[in-house]
């Protein structure tokens, strides 16, 4: 039987973060909380049992566990930063999931792999917002286009336009859209205590 989201938010709890985060790739880790949420959901939807899921810009693995935690033929986290895929691999060890996890050093935004399997791609990709790169996330959705079935990806607030407008544009129809806040403090240096809590939202697209 599929364990509770709460058990799932419990199981990731032991999953730990980036040691020494860099900034310009936006590493911060995704909360237990919102990750069981999204995976929760997206096993509801029938997106991750017996599917191949893609965690786009994987970090130390949050995403990815959390998935590898339910039903998936495969699982593989993509990141371009070698030290949190270490991470990621001791806490694959740590909470001993079903289901083995790939992790792939690359860049997610031309993705070294892919497959002809039905394909649940989870992101938390890089917002842009630090350096007015606005919408990094764009080049994350784009490779989604090509390899996805199914989305899931969180993105800062007010991207709703931008997200069902590139969707419509590129084969894909947003199908649920869900805000979420989480406590971002203590990652960045230069986070002070009015700006810890990042506002975000959640959709789920299908591809074409
Ligand atoms: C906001 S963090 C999310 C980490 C993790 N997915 C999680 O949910 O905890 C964004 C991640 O994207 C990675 N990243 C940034 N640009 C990337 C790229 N072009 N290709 C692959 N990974 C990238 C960063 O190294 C970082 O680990």
């Amino acid at each position: 039987m599929m364990a509770t989201k709460s058990e799932l938010t419990q199981q990731l709890g032991v999953v730990a973060g980036f040691d020494d985060p860099r900034v310009e790739l936006e590493q911060y880790r995704t909360p237990p909380e919102l990750a069981a949420h999204l995976v929760h959901t997206a096993d509801l939807q029938g997106d991750i049992d017996g599917k191949t899921v893609l965690d786009l810009g994987c970090g130390t693995g949050m995403l990815a566990l959390a998935a590898a935690l339910r039903g998936p033929k495969a699982v593989v986290g993509v990141d371009l930063d070698l030290e949190p895929l270490s991470t990621a691999q001791q806490n694959e060890r740590r909470i001993a999931t079903k289901t083995a996890v790939s992790w792939i050093r690359g860049d997610a935004t031309r993705l070294p792999l892919s497959t002809s399997e039905s394909t649940t791609v989870l992101m938390n990709p890089p917002f842009g917002a630090q350096k007015g790169n606005k919408h990094a996330d764009r080049a994350f959705l784009e490779e989604t286009a090509t390899v996805a079935d199914v989305s899931y990806s969180i993105h800062n607030t007010g991207s709703a336009d931008f997200v069902e407008s590139f969707a419509a544009d590129n084969g894909g129809t947003v199908t649920h859209a869900f805000a979420a806040e989480f406590d971002l403090s203590r990652t960045f240096p230069f986070h002070t205590e009015d700006s810890k809590v990042l506002d975000v939202e959640l959709f789920r697209i299908e591809w074409e």
